[in-house]
């Protein structure tokens, strides 16, 4: 029978998990909630979604505006059996205690403390983790990027020190009142709390990572130094190695993707909706091999990146799928998304 699944909070990430729930062949979408009308209220209706209020949100203010709502995320509670809070940070902190009362299992995101879930959780870092578990924590997009490219290597050769710079992206495009505009920012905490995320997953990795935010919403951009004790004798081993995974997509020059920009029209391009791009973006001429230590650049997509993460965490948690490998292959041809190759 199809697991079902509940969304609280329903903005840039839970509007996405949503409509990868209703595409996935296991899994059955209950209803979503919002504290507030808005046009994204209105469009989960018209998706055919459940609408339930959330929060301190008023059902009289969404029949106002003419929004038929089904009851109150208590009541949606009752009905499923795992939530995922979309909430923004650190609300679903809050929220857990109503997930517990209710007895659901629940999915948190990145923007909560790793504390919220009993595990922290990437399909291809440590899906395993998550079997039986009533919590987990989807890490965040930077750290979903890291993990997935630490996964790859540190299965294939031994990493001795990962290094990574992340040129963080200001906003997400639908957000007006974060910055900068116009400036570049250097997070001043070194490290940045990102190295310490990925080893919320895999803690042996000696990671460090420091950050920059500048004024783009499109995508985030890491700048990774990865020295190894035993590692890829070419660039052309690493870049073979990332294009047999699923979830990478390397261009190559002749493809003309210079960077962010047309990395955002090839997703326009290929319509998987809200031009989403959830696989880790490299450049095949991004990627140096020098010795004992690989160079490379990989792009994210902030808003999409966690999307099959998210369906994959329900998998594990259900133990719907005997590995990671089946999770993630049913999940990808789910979205439309084309696997190695
Ligand atoms: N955006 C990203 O780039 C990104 C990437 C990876 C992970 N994440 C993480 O994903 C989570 C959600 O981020 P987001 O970007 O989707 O935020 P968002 O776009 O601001 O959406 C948050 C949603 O939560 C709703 N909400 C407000 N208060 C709530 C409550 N008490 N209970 C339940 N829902 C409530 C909001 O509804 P109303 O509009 O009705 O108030 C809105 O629909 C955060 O932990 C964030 O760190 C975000």
């Amino acid at each position: 029978m199809a697991v079902r699944v509940a969304v609280n909070g329903f903005g840039t990430i839970g509007k996405r998990v949503a409509a990868a729930v209703v595409k996935q062949p296991d899994m059955t979408l209950v209803g979503v909630a919002k504290t507030r009308p808005s046009f994204e209220a209105r469009e989960a209706l018209q998706s055919g979604y459940r609408l339930y209020v959330t929060g301190a949100g008023d059902p009289a203010e969404f029949e106002k505006v003419g929004l038929r709502t089904a009851g109150r995320i208590e009541e949606l509670l009752q009905d499923v059996d795992v939530v995922v809070d979309a909430a923004p940070d650190r609300v679903g902190q809050e929220n857990a205690r109503l997930y517990q009362k209710a007895g659901v299992r629940a999915v948190f995101q990145g923007g909560e403390k790793s504390e919220v879930a009993e595990v922290s959780f990437n399909a291809l870092a440590n899906y395993a983790a998550a079997k039986d578990h009533r919590t987990v924590r989807v890490v965040s997009c930077n750290t979903t990027g890291l993990a997935r490219a630490a996964a790859i290597l540190t299965t294939r050769w031994e990493v001795d020190h990962w290094e990574a710079t992340i040129v963080r992206r200001a906003a997400d495009p639908a957000e007006t009142k974060r910055g900068p505009l116009n400036g570049i920012i250097p997070t001043l905490q070194i490290p940045s709390h990102h190295g310490h995320d990925v080893n919320t997953i895999l803690p042996n990795l000696h990671i460090t990572t420091t950050a920059v935010v500048v004024p783009t919403t499109l995508m985030h951009v890491h700048v990774n130094n990865v020295r190894f004790r035993t590692g890829p004798k070419s660039a052309a081993e690493l870049v073979e190695a990332l294009r047999r995974t699923p979830r990478f997509h390397v261009f190559s020059r002749w493809e003309g993707i210079q960077g962010t920009p047309q990395v955002m029209e090839f997703a326009r391009d290929r319509g998987l909706g809200r031009s989403d791009m959830m696989e880790n973006v490299l450049w095949e001429e991004g990627v140096r091999v020098d010795g004992r230590t690989a160079t490379f650049f990989q792009a994210i997509h902030q808003e999409s990146v966690v999307i099959p993460e998210v369906i994959d965490a329900i998998r594990a948690m259900f133990d719907l799928a005997p590995d990671a490998a089946r999770s993630i292959a049913i999940t990808d041809r789910a979205l439309g998304l084309s696997g190695p190759g």
